[in-house]
């Protein structure tokens, strides 16, 4: 267990139900969320056999890792430039930008950005409505900064598992996190846009480019460093791409070069295979989700739900009277009043602490403060390692398809649960390194890579490369076993 405070010690200690085997408890109800090395060594193992999967001409289909190509087959490298529209939905808010790529400066400037706040029930809505809706704020947007004359390339960063068969043809396979729009899942979203564009008919865009946002982000760093060859996401969701070999891309002809994969890696363990380290309260919060079953990792890991697993703990240690006095407050009782951003705040000092709770109307003591505490640092934890244990497998397997024994490389990061937790990225980069001892990691914070990182994927995209093109769907043998690439 994390170390324990002076406060809990004495709690536990001297706890009633505690009297015969005091350390009982607390580890009762956090031990399942503890993953020891060896558990997280084998959670890495499980999901490099996944990536094979999804890489697979004919396991494809079946795969819960969807390892998506993307269509980027080339990091920046320096010689882009010109004016770019940015789009991004997906994350908290939506939002357009104008950016600017200055080749001579090597800067990508942010001109201009709004945001709209797209509505919980148009979250919940019909595809033409949402699509109607970005539609008019890129229209008002485009308005108020006198850019409706022009007609710029746009970069659409749709933070959603989308099979691209094209850089501008993207069909949405399932939405994720909290939308569920009705008509869109297997439609092309580059054609809804474009046609709810059309039913206003007063401005025109250019050539569209989509984007996942692990994309932006690996992009937006690229072009800083380089060498940055993975992005990940550690937000409302949780995803990673990285660069990939075409000639291990089985769906896609061609044999030279490398496209960047967006793995969809969040919905590693829907086959079933991380049923074994799912808790109670991880199967509860799958169960009462919008999407019961879908995106099991990212369900243990992202801000959409970490807030809601330490609620739902909290709940159970009060009914049993461990925790504030047996009572449970309105708000506790809540499904999704515990907020993600809580556990940082709880985390980065007992003052925060004791006003979160005075605030969700408990009635706490000075213990029952550090046991929420301790419960917060359990489940971010075990995100942290988890995502830990993604990322050694994706650097193993850049080390290993380069045939390297030492590979220095550098991911790009974004996400508020990265980017805001005071110990998150720290416990992440440590164990990484652990599970990852051949590789040397640069962790680069990315600055809006749905932003600037989809003006640079736009600009890349308008490079002549070679063509690539998405094979037919193959419905063979399942038995075909991708090859496992030696010395894993
Ligand atoms: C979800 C989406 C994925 C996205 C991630 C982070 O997992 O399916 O496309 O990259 O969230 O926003």
């Amino acid at each position: 267990l994390p170390a324990v405070t002076k406060a809990l010690a004495q709690w536990v200690f001297s706890h009633p139900y505690n009297t015969k085997r005091p350390e009982v408890t607390v580890v009762k109800y956090l031990q399942p969320f503890q993953l020891s090395p060896e558990t997280l060594q084998e959670v890495s193992a499980r999901l490099r056999k996944d990536l094979l999967r999804g890489l697979g001409k004919h396991s494809h289909h079946k795969a819960p890792v969807k390892m998506l190509p993307t269509f980027v087959r080339a990091t920046p490298d320096g010689t882009e430039k010109g004016d770019f529209l940015a789009l991004d939905l997906g994350g908290t808010n939506f939002r357009v930008l104008h950016v600017r790529v200055e080749e001579e400066a090597q800067k990508v400037l942010k001109m201009d950005s709004q945001i709209c706040a797209i509505p919980q029930e148009m979250m919940l809505g019909t595809g033409e409505q949402l699509f109607d809706h970005i539609a008019t704020c890129l229209g008002d947007f485009l308005e108020s900064h006198n850019l409706k004359g022009q007609t710029l390339p746009l970069g659409f960063t749709f933070s959603f598992p989308c099979e691209q068969l094209e850089i501008d043809k993207s069909i949405l396979i399932r939405w994720t996190k909290g939308f569920n729009c009705s008509g869109v899942e297997g439609k092309d979203v580059v054609q809804l846009l474009k046609e709810a564009i059309h039913r206003r008919g007063d401005y025109h865009i250019g050539s569209v480019a989509m984007v996942n946002d692990t994309v932006g982000t690996m992009m937006s760093c690229g072009y800083k460093d380089q060498s940055c060859e993975i992005g990940m996401i550690i937000g409302t969701g949780t995803n990673a791409c990285y660069m990939e070999e075409i000639k291990n891309v089985k769906r896609i002809e061609g044999e030279d070069g490398r496209m960047c994969i967006n793995t969809e890696w969040g919905g590693f363990g829907d086959d079933g295979c991380l049923d074994d380290i799912l808790t109670e309260f991880d199967v509860e919060v799958d169960k009462t989700s919008i999407n019961p079953g879908v995106h099991i990792f990212e369900k243990m890991i992202s801000g959409m739900y970490l807030g809601e697993i330490v609620r739902l703990v909290l709940v159970k240690m009060t009914k049993d009277k461990l925790l504030f006095k047996g009572q449970i407050s309105e708000a506790l009782g809540t499904r999704g009043l515990f907020e993600t951003k809580f556990i940082s705040e709880i985390e980065d000092g007992l003052e925060n602490a004791k006003k979160i709770l005075t605030e969700l109307g408990l009635d706490w003591s000075l213990v029952d403060a550090s046991v929420v505490r301790l419960v917060c640092d359990t489940i971010s934890s075990r995100s942290a390692y988890l995502c830990a244990a993604a990322l050694a497998t994706l650097v193993n397997r850049i080390r290993n398809n380069r045939k390297l024994g030492h590979l220095k490389t550098t991911v790009g990061v974004d996400g508020t649960v990265y980017r805001k937790h005071p110990t998150f990225s720290s416990k992440l980069q440590k164990a990484v390194r652990l599970l990852a001892p051949q590789c040397d990691i640069t962790f680069l914070v990315s600055e809006d890579g749905s932003g600037k990182g989809a003006a640079m994927v736009t600009a890349v995209a308008q490079r002549p490369a070679h063509q690539s093109r998405l094979l037919e769907e193959s419905d063979g043998e399942d038995n075909e076993e991708e090859e496992e690439e030696e010395g894993q």
